[in-house]
């Protein structure tokens, strides 16, 4: 029983390190620089980072999760599609959300997941009761959502770039060079 499980979750896995390659740049629509003057370039953690982070915290199904500047989606739909979650990805840029979008119904998890296109900044976070909060950002914006974060309730988790204001975290070692802070709620 135990091998068939592991078996049907290394084939998910193979289906999302296909689904989601690691070099990836969609076109911005450059109404979007004007609205939200941060620099919206999209560069996702790759895939097997974010399998690595899920199977750390290992999540029930149905916990929510939201990934702040969510890209192609790849953090909730494997959220979803590995583990049952409900995911919701916010970006201000509406080229990777329609992506984000196909990727999860070609995983058959759109009823799992939601995306917004907004700019994080003016999100409601604890209006989404997240039980845990992804976030790819830079220092710059992290700062300023910070205290948004920590008002929260969550387990955060930053790829590559540590909240100092959030307090020690423990460090997840990824590989050689990457590494993930992770903020137990
Ligand atoms: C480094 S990428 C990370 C994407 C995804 N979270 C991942 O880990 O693969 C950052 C994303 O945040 C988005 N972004 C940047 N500033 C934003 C803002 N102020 N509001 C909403 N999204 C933003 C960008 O459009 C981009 O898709």
């Amino acid at each position: 029983m135990r091998t068939k499980r592991r078996r049907r979750k290394s084939r998910r896995v193979e289906r999302l390190r296909r689904l989601f390659p690691d070099e990836v740049e969609y076109h911005r629509d450059d109404d979007f620089v004007v609205t939200c003057p941060t620099r919206l370039c999209f560069v996702p953690t790759p895939i097997d980072a974010v399998i690595r982070i899920l199977e750390h915290l290992d999540p029930e199904p149905g916990t929510r999760v939201v990934d702040l500047g969510c890209g192609d989606g790849r953090f909730v739909a494997a959220a979803a599609y590995l583990y049952g979650c409900r995911g919701i990805g916010v970006d201000v840029r509406e080229d990777v959300l329609q992506v984000a979008r196909r990727k999860c119904e070609t995983l058959g998890v759109e009823d799992k997941t939601v995306f917004i296109r907004a700019d994080v900044r003016e999100v409601d976070l604890r209006g989404l009761r997240p039980d845990i909060v992804f976030v790819y950002l830079l220092p710059s914006l992290l700062r300023e959502l910070s205290d948004d974060l920590a008002a929260c309730d969550a387990t955060i988790v930053s790829y590559t770039f540590p909240i100092d204001s959030l307090g020690p975290p423990k460090v997840l070692k990824l590989d050689e060079r990457r590494r993930a802070y992770v903020y137990e709620r």
